[in-house]
């Protein structure tokens, strides 16, 4: 753990950490979501995501590798900020309602995680490192698919209400 970030290196190597701290939560927040989803199709679409988030976590792995880093974690409290306002949402929200609730939630986190992706391969591009750029391209990719599937699942359930 860095106590302070001196060099570009140091500064992207903390936040990759940071990104590996944040998809460990998503797949905690995933199987609370299938826990708590009542439409099948909807429960089908955190599991497929879950199953995406392992790669994912493969993929930020891999890229501490690439950079010769040993793979480590950084705090994420943005995640877990995000985690304890969904949590608090569905225990507020009555059954038949919760997933609107679940997909508003996830469609936060799915802009949250493009955000992070979206600096992390400007800077590996920037520090010339195209192969770190293009497996973090895969997950940047899934999540804006996903934020497409949340989006137009919300849309059905916002015309039956
Ligand atoms: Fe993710
Ligand atoms: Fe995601």
């Amino acid at each position: 753990m860095f106590e302070r970030l001196n060099t570009p290196q140091e500064a992207y190597n903390y936040k990759l950490g940071a990104a590996l701290k944040m998809e460990q939560t998503v797949l905690d927040m995933l199987d609370d979501n299938c826990e708590e989803a009542h439409d099948e199709q909807l429960r089908q679409l955190f599991r497929h995501h879950q199953a995406e988030t392992r790669q994912q976590i493969a993929n930020i792995e891999q890229a501490f590798a690439l950079m010769g880093w040993d793979v480590d974690t950084s705090p994420c409290p943005a995640i877990e900020g995000l985690e304890k306002e969904g949590k608090a949402n569905v225990k507020k929200t009555d059954d038949a309602i919760v997933d609107g609730v679940l997909l508003q939630g996830a469609a936060e986190v799915e802009h949250h995680e493009i955000g992070v992706y979206e600096n992390l391969i400007i800077t590996a591009r920037a520090m010339g490192r195209p192969d770190v750029a293009r497996l973090l391209e895969q997950n940047l990719e899934q999540e804006r698919h996903t934020l497409r599937e949340v989006l137009q699942a919300e849309e059905r359930q916002a015309a039956m209400l």
